[in-house]
């Protein structure tokens, strides 16, 4: 038995025989005439197709493009028709839209609306950050930002209130309960596709359109879900979401927290897991260079059979990893002590954008030398990887501008990055070396941010 049950705008809906890989975007427009929810881009950029999602981990922003029905198995959905009240009754953030004159063409406004009222439910104020996977192309965003400010103190209208998760009986479809189950099934199933949050996985669909013959979905194995302390450190699971990720490291690591903030937008932190960027195998992947530098630990697991190694022996070449068939990505365990964690990230817009360069440093100091130099980058190679030349120049070194001079010829033996749409080879070597400077200069208390500059 495969149905699929959820909320949709407060009405109970159970689905059969729809494949696994059907996007709620899809279903939303074609099946239930829901044709408020847009398609923009289709693959989780513009945010025009952004649904309210609850659950017990509370409510959410996610773009349904790339949104696969099971995953709602259990969930309550709010699309843009059911925001306002059931007699009509505008909620707070459409009222001040039309007010604050935030919507021209009309076009995202829908996905705006959405997002601004999970952030009102929420009690979010960050309203940038809440709304950097929204775009609009044509009424500028300063009316949008101040609809958000202008909306933020009004009540949660309570028709929004009554949506809890659904209490279910029946288990979630193509999605084992446990990682226990998960261990058994894949080892049965090694060819099939594993799908965690679908924000790689969505695109292979509606991009690629790839068909995936047999797939598993992670989100219902909670135990992949635990983010829990382990000798020194963090035990992430793999399930664990890229936002959650970041609230769980938000006072001990806070240069990898402003990392997060910057991966991709509102919408895919909040279905992105850890276990899917590390597994994934990007070379700009952006956590891999971040938990290399620190000294992270893989774990594996395949059957009963579980095996941990660093982080960066797992990536082999180019979209080549270390892992065997049946074998999937369990957690990964970060260590508590690296206060000199800093991480970079490159890219041609400042939000919702993925890494050029990803430069991570984790440097110790003992008095005026560097005792130990740990270095790893994103977008200069075929994989994450280490800049083990520069660690080296650097090691046992006096902390000082002459020793800096003298590590930066390591970066061209370190890596042979590569041109693309994103950056050419030389800027990426450039901007690499610049990174090193940078982080020279910041622990000089230089301001190097430059949300940190002021007139
Ligand atoms: C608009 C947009 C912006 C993005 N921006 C960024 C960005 O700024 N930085 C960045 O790093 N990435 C970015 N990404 C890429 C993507 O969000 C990340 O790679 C994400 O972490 C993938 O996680 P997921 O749970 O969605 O993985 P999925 O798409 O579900 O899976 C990805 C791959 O990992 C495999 N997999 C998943 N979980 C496991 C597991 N536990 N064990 C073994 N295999 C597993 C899947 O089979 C698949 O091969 C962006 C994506 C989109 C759509
Ligand atoms: S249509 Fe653009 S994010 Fe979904
Ligand atoms: S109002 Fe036209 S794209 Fe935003």
């Amino acid at each position: 038995m495969n149905d699929i049950a959820f909320l949709l705008n407060g009405t109970p809906v159970q689905l059969s025989g729809e494949s696994p890989t059907r996007t709620l975007l899809e279903w939303l427009r074609e099946t239930r005439g829901l044709t408020g929810t847009k398609e923009g881009c289709n693959e989780g950029d513009c945010g025009a197709c952004s649904v309210m999602v609850t659950d017990d981990s509370g409510t959410r922003a996610l773009n349904s493009c790339i949104l696969f029905l099971p995953q709602l198995h259990g969930k309550a959905v709010r699309t843009v028709e059911g925001i306002s009240g059931p007699g009509g009754e505008m909620h707070p953030v459409q009222r001040a839209m039309v007010d604050l004159h935030g919507s021209q063409c009309g076009y995202c406004t829908p996905g705006f609306i959405v997002s601004m009222a999970v952030a009102h439910k929420n009690g979010a104020r960050d309203h940038d950050d809440q709304l950097a996977g929204n775009l609009c192309r044509c009424t500028g965003y300063a009316p949008i930002i101040r609809a958000a400010e202008a909306a933020a103190k009004a009540p949660v209208p309570d028709w929004l209130g009554r949506d809890g998760g659904m209490a279910q009986d029946a288990r979630a479809p193509y999605a084992p309960a446990s990682s226990d189950e998960l261990a058994a099934w894949y080892l049965a199933h090694p060819e099939a596709t594993l799908i965690a949050g679908a924000t790689d996985v969505g695109l292979w669909v509606t991009k690629e359109l790839r068909g995936l013959p047999e797939v598993a979905f992670l989100h219902a194995c909670k135990d992949l879900r635990r983010i829990e302390p382990a000798g020194g450190g963090l035990r992430v699971g793999a399930g664990v979401t890229i936002a959650a990720l970041r609230a769980a490291v938000a006072e001990r690591h806070p240069s990898l927290a402003e990392l997060l903030r910057r991966f991709a937008s509102e919408q895919v932190r909040g279905a992105a897991t850890i276990g899917g960027n590390i597994a994934n195998g990007s070379p700009i992947g952006d956590a891999p260079p971040a938990l290399i530098a620190m000294g992270a630990t893989l774990h594996l697991r395949r059957g009963d059979a579980r095996r941990d190694m660093p982080l960066e022996d797992f990536f082999l070449d180019y979209r080549k990893q270390d892992r065997q068939k049946g074998e999937f990505v369990e957690a990964v365990t970060i260590p508590d002590d690296v206060p000199g964690l800093a991480c970079y990230k490159l890219s041609k817009r400042f939000d919702q954008d993925i890494s050029a360069v990803c430069g991570c440093f984790n440097l110790v100091l003992n008095g005026s030398k560097i005792e130990s130099a740990r270095i790893a980058f994103g977008g200069m190679a075929g994989t994450p990887k280490r800049a083990v030349a520069v660690e080296a120049a650097l090691t046992g070194k006096e902390w000082c501008e002459a020793t800096i001079e003298t590590a930066i010829p390591g970066f061209a033996r370190d890596f042979t990055p590569m041109s693309d749409m994103r950056a050419s080879a030389e800027y990426r070597l450039r901007t690499a070396q610049n990174m090193l400077w940078r982080y020279f200069h910041a622990h000089s208390g230089t301001t190097i941010s430059v949300l940190e500059v002021s007139p």
